[in-house]
């Protein structure tokens, strides 16, 4: 008798209705596939209409199970019954990727209080809210891993998204602490620091509330199908941290070993954004 085609994991992807999130629900299902198998996977975003899109997409063209859940992750109760239901759908979750994010750009002393409040709620509390609704059922399983959608800006922050930067770093430390405690209970962690990605998020930012002479570096972004890549390669080899692009890496380790070197760095390419 033929070898029954290994089973897919479930794999929970929020912030799927756009860019790297809908990305690597379009690869990992493709990719399972190409190997035979028939992807798992839950969307969740508070896009409902664009989540169903996608959806369809991935049953027609890979034959994928795939269920659509809308959810702000910032309500705790939304994502208990997020959790719930992809539990009830699929039986037992073996990867959260928490990605869904916000970016709000201002100079610190202009944003408003509000913004700095959103862009912690989704950013930190989201992910946080998330791991506890879904680590228990990880745990109960025997396992599971969750992706941490973090940014470059968590390793070293940049002018103009401090708060936004600062969300990153904290979701960066809490996870360091989670790998120690909940590994025990057979739960693996990888944070994901992209550096910038083409995607709605820079293109969403509000360029009123930045200074006229701000250049905003599009041209190192890559496209959200790279980072999705970076993410998929990350699943398959269980790695902790991923860098992407490569040089990220690289930043961050300027930032810890020469903190002045990279002051400066930073100071020239913003030129005169940065002054008074
Ligand atoms: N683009 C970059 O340059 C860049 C760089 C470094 C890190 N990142 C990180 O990568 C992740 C994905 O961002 P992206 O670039 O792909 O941006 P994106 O296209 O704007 O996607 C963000 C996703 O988050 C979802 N989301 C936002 N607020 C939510 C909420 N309250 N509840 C549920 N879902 C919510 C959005 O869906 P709905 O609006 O439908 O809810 C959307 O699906 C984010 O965590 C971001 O911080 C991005």
């Amino acid at each position: 008798m033929a070898a029954q085609p290994k089973d897919s994991p479930v794999i929970l992807i929020t912030g799927a209705s756009s860019g790297i999130g809908a990305e690597l629900a379009r690869q990992l299902a493709r990719g399972a596939a190409k190997e035979g198998r028939t992807a798992r996977l839950a969307l969740a975003a508070r896009r409902e209409d664009r989540l169903n899109a996608l959806a369809e997409e991935l049953r027609r063209d890979c034959g994928a199970d795939v269920l659509v859940h809308a959810a702000d992750m910032t309500q705790p109760s939304h994502v208990a019954v997020l959790v719930d239901s992809v539990k009830s759908h699929f039986g037992r979750i073996d990867v959260l990727v928490n990605n869904a994010g916000v970016l709000k750009m201002a100079p610190f002393l202009d944003m408003p209080i509000g913004d700095m409040q959103y862009l912690v709620n989704v950013n930190f509390w989201g992910p946080l809210h998330a791991i506890r609704a879904a680590a228990p059922v990880m745990a109960e399983q025997g396992g599971g891993r969750i992706v941490q959608v973090a940014s470059g800006v968590a390793r070293r922050g940049l002018p103009f998204m401090a708060v936004y930067a600062a969300t990153k770093a904290a979701l960066s430390c809490f996870t360091e602490s989670l790998r120690m405690e909940l590994g025990a209970q057979g739960i693996d962690f990888t944070i994901v620091y992209p550096g910038g990605v083409d995607t709605e998020m820079p293109a969403s930012v509000d360029r009123a509330s930045l200074p006229d002479t701000y250049h905003d570096h599009a041209e190192l972004r890559i496209p959200a199908a790279r980072a999705a890549r970076a993410i998929r390669k990350a699943l398959k080899c269980g790695a902790l941290e991923v860098y992407v692009p490569w040089w990220v890496r690289w930043a961050s380790w300027l930032s810890v070993i020469c903190p002045s070197a990279a002051d400066f760095l930073i100071r020239r390419s913003y030129g005169k954004s940065l002054n008074k």
